[in-house]
């Protein structure tokens, strides 16, 4: 069972990157050709929800048998053991990223769209919005770290060079986390998956474990079928009811490809918790533990060990053989003098070998060593009636053939893209391309370089008068520094009390030409809708910020909605933000989207450009808070516009408990963890960085710093 890298593993390690670009055509294919041969069953989504409720029940209760059948036969309780690890370490790769497939479902074009809020509500509460670690694969993960076993956890792509863990386990979280790079493509597969899961609930070997260690985890967070708050609607019907919604405006074709994710998933599920299942019982008998573990080690044996002689063959090759049948090795074993049946603690191979003084010490790891205890004290004593064959080693051998690796699936992905994307010619089809998450290389590389470039361009004649941000971080970070600025807007917003305020024309053309911006309101952040990112320390806070901008699930909250409510009293009625006809409306000036590119460039590399998003989000979210919104809200009051736009940004970017005291945390919590070393990664580099980001949502404009950005754009390129 124990594998080295497999295509299934090569397909999680890699979709698990927050940055991942996942290319198009033959992928794609691959990806569709796997869920159409593997899809188990097919029917009416009533059908299918009901199959898999019942698998999930029956399944459960097989796996729970093996628990009280293990106590029925007065089993040593290192077999419970057995049972409860080898179960979590299979549900691993899935249940460490529950969730994680509705990720990039909201791009900065469906900003609007209510169905897409509705996902990301789903997903709000599966990443468990506002607080970090507390998704449901961190629950899942303090269980793994409650039972010593996380040490391959984080971040989850690591876990695929934890060879316990079998390459079977990889292959239906590995797919669903590569389509969800590709959320144009699989939409519609993806939310099928995630109904299927849904109906699951608790994974049926996690039943088991749940029942033996009810203690050891929020059961609750680890189970998708079950609410993160008791009052809110169960995650399976609200999962439900957007399917619904997706197939009322996509049609027939939305509904199979639901259809297809869900029956696909279920039959993945199925063939993968029989595997499983087999695993658990042939693990029964301490030599197949034994067994997989020789086999483990044997790589790294084999190349020592070319003196000792054992039963007249170099060790080393007795481990060579090892890997493809390692019973042999044991019987061997068991005749030598190393090992003395049914004793484990009169033993050499347990004592002498392995202790301080011994050849082998530290070989094998306090886990390692209680198997091979366990698989001692199971030999038959001489006086034992002898050489029985252990049923479990039958069961082992009769298990079902693990289903199929998505090898082609990890060609595809390894072959890269087959059409060369656009590149964009002007920054206004720049901002149409950049709506969709899916991307090309090219696209990738004109972003990297369009953000080199306003970098420059924002460092250009950077020092202490043009920049609020003090020059060096200190340790008491942020906080005071920001009530300093907040106090400063309130003072300036007096000061300019007799200022006499913009015209009408001003206002609307003002309101206009900033539509491009706003109505992508919080796309710096779309990086951080990652799994990961999104529960981890520095990034929850970002997430809860964009989850925000989106309005929580609410139309009615959405700040793109609401800004559109303006326009509308205006008179200005866009296009859809997605649409080409919005990135060619003649009512913009080319200029309106520089700023909203950058956006949209920086926000899809949340770990390249991490100090620099940190610095722009505070910028943002303190821009206006305490000084222009309100006298902006006075202009609009004049001539009798709507004010909640500014209304509801001054509140809820407040610097106390809002986005923008957020935003100063993110910064302080990034800066308080780095070494105060020089170079790149320091303290001190770094900081420059947050900075840049900072002034880089009002860089200057003059030709010293379009000639900086040109530069950088070149040096980008060269990059
Ligand atoms: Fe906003
Ligand atoms: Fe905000």
């Amino acid at each position: 069972m124990y594998d080295d890298g497999g295509p299934a593993r090569v397909v999680y390690a890699y979709a698990a990157d927050p940055e991942a670009s996942v290319p198009d055509g033959g992928f794609v294919e691959e990806v569709r050709a796997e869920l159409r041969r593997a899809a188990g069953a097919d029917g009416p989504l009533d059908d299918l929800v009901r199959q898999a409720a019942d698998w999930s029940a029956e399944e459960g209760k097989r796996f729970t048998g093996l628990l009280d059948a293990g106590h029925r036969e007065g089993r040593p309780a290192g077999h419970e053991e057995v049972l409860v690890r080898r179960a979590v370490l299979g549900c691993a790769p899935l249940s460490l990223v529950s969730g994680a497939w509705l990720q990039w479902l909201s791009a900065p074009g469906t900003f609007e769209v209510p169905v897409v809020l509705r996902i990301l509500a789903l997903y709000a509460s599966d990443v468990g919005a506002g607080h970090p670690h507390a998704s449901r694969g961190s629950a899942f993960l303090e269980l793994l770290r409650r039972l010593r076993l996380a040490e391959h956890a984080v971040p989850a792509a690591r876990l695929t060079g934890d060879q316990r863990i079998p390459e079977s386990a990889f292959r239906l979280p590995g797919l669903l986390l590569a389509m969800s790079r590709r959320p144009d493509d699989f939409r519609g597969e993806l939310l099928g998956a995630d109904l299927c899961l849904r109906a699951v609930g608790l994974l049926p070997a996690l039943a088991m474990v749940r029942r033996a260690r009810p203690a050891e985890t929020d059961w609750d967070a680890v189970d998708p079928s079950v609410p993160r708050e008791a009052d809110a609607e169960r995650p399976d019907r609200q999962c439900r009811a957007l399917v619904e919604e997706l197939v009322a405006e996509d049609g027939d074709r939305a509904a199979d490809a639901v259809r297809l994710g869900f029956a696909w998933t279920l039959g993945a599920l199925r063939a993968w918790s029989g595997g499983l299942y087999a695993e658990l019982v042939a693990a029964g008998d301490p030599a197949f533990d034994m067994a997989e573990l020789m086999r483990l080690r044997a790589r790294e044996g084999s190349v020592y060990h070319h003196q000792f002689l054992l039963e007249g063959k170099p060790l080393a090759r007795w481990l060579a053989e090892c890997r493809t049948d390692a019973y042999p090795l044991l019987d061997a074993l068991s005749r030598s003098k190393l090992v003395k049946p049914g004793r484990a603690s009169a033993s050499s191979l347990v004592r002498g070998l392995v202790g301080e003084r011994g050849p082998m010490f530290r070989v094998f790891s306090p886990e390692d060593l209680n198997v091979i205890r366990r698989w001692i004290d199971s030999l038959p004593t001489p006086s034992d009636d002898a050489m029985t064959a252990p049923p479990a080693v039958v069961a082992a051998e009769s298990a079902p053939a693990a289903v199929p690796a998505p090898a082609a699936v990890a060609a595809a992905l390894r072959a890269g893209h087959r059409q060369p994307g656009r590149v964009p010619s002007s920054v206004r089809e720049a901002y149409h391309l950049l709506m969709r998450r899916t991307d090309s290389p090219e696209l990738r590389v004109w972003a990297k370089r369009y953000v080199a470039g306003w970098l420059a361009r924002s460092r250009h004649g950077m020092d202490e008068r043009t920049m609020p941000l003090p020059v060096r971080w200190g340790r008491e970070g942020l906080r005071p520094w920001l009530q300093e600025r907040h106090d400063r807007h309130g003072a300036e917003f007096e000061e300019n009390a007799d200022v006499p305020l913009p015209s009408r024309e001003a206002v609307v053309d003002d309101t206009v030409q900033t539509a491009p911006l706003t109505l992508i309101d919080g796309s710096w952040l779309q990086g951080f809708t990652d799994y990961e990112q999104a529960s981890s320390e520095i990034g929850h806070s970002l997430f809860e910020t964009y989850w925000d901008e989106l309005g929580n699930g609410e139309p009615r909250l959405n700040h793109p909605l609401i800004y559109r409510d303006v326009l509308k009293e205006m008179g200005v009625d866009l296009p859809p933000t997605a649409s080409a006809e919005f990135a060619r409306w003649p009512g913009f000036r080319d200029e309106s989207f520089e700023l909203p590119v950058y956006w949209l460039c920086v926000g899809r590399f949340p770990r390249t450009f991490l100090p620099e998003v940190l610095g722009l989000n505070l910028a943002m979210e303190l821009s206006g808070v305490g000084g222009t919104y309100r006298r902006a809200r006075l202009a609009l009051k004049a001539y009798g516009f709507s004010t909640r736009f500014v209304d509801i940004h001054n509140t809820i970017d407040n610097v106390a408990t809002g986005h923008s005291a957020w935003a100063a945390d993110a910064v302080d919590t990034l800066m308080a963890a780095l070494p105060e070393t020089p170079g790149p990664g320091g303290r001190e580099e770094t900081w420059q960085r947050v900075r840049t980001g900072y002034r880089s949502l009002n860089p200057p404009s003059g030709v010293g710093a379009r000639l900086a950005a040109r530069r950088g754009r070149l040096a980008g390129r060269r990059g």
